[in-house]
């Protein structure tokens, strides 16, 4: 059977397995040192974009009370339930919860997610609605720079669990007056037990941001940045060179 679906529909069901390899231990390690070095030792995050709830969870066991909003409910129920995070369907760039945060998380892309000036722009006017006054608004996204220096190119991921395999084919096209790459992925699903297989389609278009812009967004509404690193490194941003 083949199907087409909008973003994280079919796609969800097969996210954790697809990311099986991802190290959320690590990257909430990382994120909690950000929180720290900015005195949130504790206190209540809102999450923007929370998935299957990964982070949010081992945020919740460092203490943190963690609420997640997530626009596909797919991802919303299949969420991983712990105490101290709990999480709704909803979108980030209309969210309202009528309550502040000590910080706003948005992690894995999901600002990348956000292709138009509209959306991108609302996204970062619902983190400053959401915090205390000082709060911290923590997000990556995908990097201008490096996107020209590595060149998005087609990849193939294998992963296998006791009842599934997955193939799952990235085919990148880059729009680059726009600053976009759709990025077209075909997951095949084999069922190891009945044999069955299962072909899915689904395009993800991702925006990559210079620093400029995302300061330009932070001017607008009411944010100063305050940092930009690379993810988990912590290593200051590169200027990669463009490879022709
Ligand atoms: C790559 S996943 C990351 C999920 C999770 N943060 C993680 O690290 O596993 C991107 C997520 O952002 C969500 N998302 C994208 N745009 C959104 C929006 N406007 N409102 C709420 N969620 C959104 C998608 O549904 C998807 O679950």
């Amino acid at each position: 059977m083949k199907t087409t679906s909008s973003v994280f529909n079919a796609y969800s069901r097969y996210y954790d397995l697809l990311y099986q390899d991802k190290d959320y231990v690590a990257e909430t390690d990382y994120i909690q040192t950000l929180l720290v070095r900015h005195g949130i030792t504790h206190g209540n995050l809102l999450e923007f974009g929370s998935g299957t709830g990964k982070h949010g969870c081992l945020l919740a066991g460092m203490g943190y009370r963690v609420h997640g909003i997530e626009r596909s409910a797919d991802m919303v129920s299949r969420s991983m339930s712990c105490e101290g995070f709990t999480c709704e369907q909803g979108d980030i760039c209309t969210v309202q919860l009528h309550r502040s945060f000590d910080a706003v998380l948005s992690l894995f892309h999901v600002v990348s997610y956000q292709t138009r000036n509209d959306d991108v722009l609302a996204v970062f006017n619902r983190a400053a609605e959401h915090l205390t006054v000082g709060g911290l608004f923590v997000f990556d996204f995908w990097y201008s720079p490096a996107v020209y220096a590595q060149r998005p190119e087609v990849r193939v991921k294998r992963m296998t669990n006791e009842n599934t395999s997955i193939t799952r084919i990235a085919e990148p096209v880059v729009w680059q007056k726009e600053n976009r790459v759709d990025v077209h992925y075909t997951i095949y699903a084999h069922d190891i037990v009945s044999g069955a297989i299962e072909v899915m389609e689904e395009i993800h278009p991702m925006r990559h941001f210079s620093l400029p812009e995302i300061d330009l967004l932070c001017q607008m509404t009411g944010f100063e940045r305050i940092g930009a690193e690379e993810f988990l490194t912590g290593k200051p941003v590169g200027d990669p060179a463009i490879v022709n």
